[in-house]
Parts: C-alpha cells; structure tokens; sequence
C-alpha cells in the first residue's frame, strides 16, 4: 500500500520530536506549532496511547474519584478518555502552552500547570496523587528519565505510575530509566514493576502502513523519603 502524505510538514516535524539533539525549546516550539492539527494527525496515525493509558488506570484504580495527574498531558487525550470512564478528579500538566490551551477547552481538568516534569520539585504535596500518566512523554528533549523520582514524589502509597512510549524510545532510554528505578528499588520507594510491549501502540493506516510497537510500564509506589 502507498503511504499517503498527511501535510509537507508532517514528516519534518514528527522526524524532529524522534530524533536526538534537539533542545527542550526546540520540542515545546514543534508541539505549540502544531496544536491545532495535533488531534486529527494523531488519529490518522492511529495512535492509541490514550485509549491504552485509560484503559490501564481502570484496572488498577477502582475509586473513579479519586486524584489523578496526567503528565505531558498534550490537548488532553488521555484525560478525555479517563473522562468517558467516569473518573473526575483529573489534572493536567503540560509544558507547551498550545496545548494545555486545547486541554483546558475540553473543561475535564480541574488543575492545569503549564510546566515540563524533571528533576526541579513541582508545587504539588507529596503524595496528592493516586496515579499519573504520561502517554508518548518519554522521548528525546521530552520527558527526562530523572523525573520519575518526582512522580514517585507526588504519587501516594500504593499509588501508580503508568507510562507508554514508543518501543524505540524504550530501547534508547531503558538504560537510564532502569538506573532509576533500581535505584528507587533499592530504596524500598517503589514495588511492583511492570514492563510489556505493547504491539499495536499506533495501528497501521493509510498514512502509517505498519503498526508502531510501544512498551507500557506501570510502577507501584511503596513509600516517600
Ligand atoms: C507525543 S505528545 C503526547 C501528549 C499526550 N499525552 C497524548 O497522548 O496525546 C508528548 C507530550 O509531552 C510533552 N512534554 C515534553 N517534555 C515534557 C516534560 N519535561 N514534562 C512533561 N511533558 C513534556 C509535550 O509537550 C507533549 O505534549
């Protein structure tokens, strides 16, 4: 099948936010350019982080009240499908400003923050949290390996972590991201860790002739400092 071409701009711009050695600036300014087409180009790739995220949080936190923060939260995605689940008390943090501005439109989020996650300590008490997502946030100049050590932080006993990523990114950042978490291992802060592929993380459509294959990680935490 021919692959179909969704804009000129498409391809640079998605080569762009794969690649290494771009600065964070660079990414925040690729993501604010395309916020408005952000949505649509991302059903015509078939992504499903959102569908998948959402899914994951119904299985693992029961009270649909309960407080959730949606990390790298983009134009709200995930909080839309968690939304449809039944879960209200959801959050958003999100460092372009584009893109929290579409999120915010969607009136599902009580708190926005319009900030990237890293090693800097975010304003939100230790374990407010009882699970955060981040869907497609682990890539180059996205989301630091590091900056698990503040989800952890802001996500309470027993809480949950649960990310999804690109496959590849995994390869390149396993290395890191498992450094941390051994770390964090040793330290008793988190439990269970869970890691499995998951094959279809974009299925194939006209514009995307092969499915895209992605890891979701889901990470208990089991104490603060
Ligand atoms: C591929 S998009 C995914 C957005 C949304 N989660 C979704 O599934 O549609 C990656 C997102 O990560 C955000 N991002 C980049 N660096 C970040 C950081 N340090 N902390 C949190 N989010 C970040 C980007 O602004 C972008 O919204």
């Amino acid at each position: 099948m021919e692959r179909k071409i969704i804009r000129s701009d498409f391809d640079d711009m998605m080569k762009m936010l794969q690649e290494p050695g771009h600065e964070k600036d660079e990414v925040l300014g690729v993501y604010d350019h395309w916020a408005n087409n952000y949505e649509q180009d991302n059903s015509l790739i078939g992504y499903r982080g959102p569908q998948l995220t959402a899914n994951m949080v119904s299985k693992l936190v029961e009270n649909k009240d309960d407080r959730i923060l949606d990390v790298g939260a983009g134009t709200g995605l995930v909080g839309k499908e968690l939304h449809k689940l039944g879960y209200t008390n959801l959050d958003a943090l999100e460092p372009s400003r584009e893109l929290l501005h579409i999120a915010k439109n969607k009136g599902i989020y009580k708190k926005l923050f319009c900030e990237g996650i890293g090693t800097t300590k975010l304003d939100i008490d230790k374990g407010y949290y009882s699970a955060v997502t981040a869907s497609g946030c682990f890539a180059p100049g996205h989301m630091p390996p590091e900056a698990l050590r503040e989800c952890v932080r802001i996500v309470k006993q027993d809480g949950y972590i649960i990310f999804l990523m690109r496959e590849v990114h995994w390869n390149s950042l396993c290395d890191k991201l498992q450094e941390v978490i051994q770390d964090l291992k040793a330290r008793k802060m988190v439990s269970d860790i869970h890691v499995e592929p998951v094959p279809e993380y974009h299925i194939a459509t006209e514009y995307n002739p092969s499915a895209i294959p992605g890891i979701k990680i889901v990470i208990t935490v089991s104490k603060h400092d």
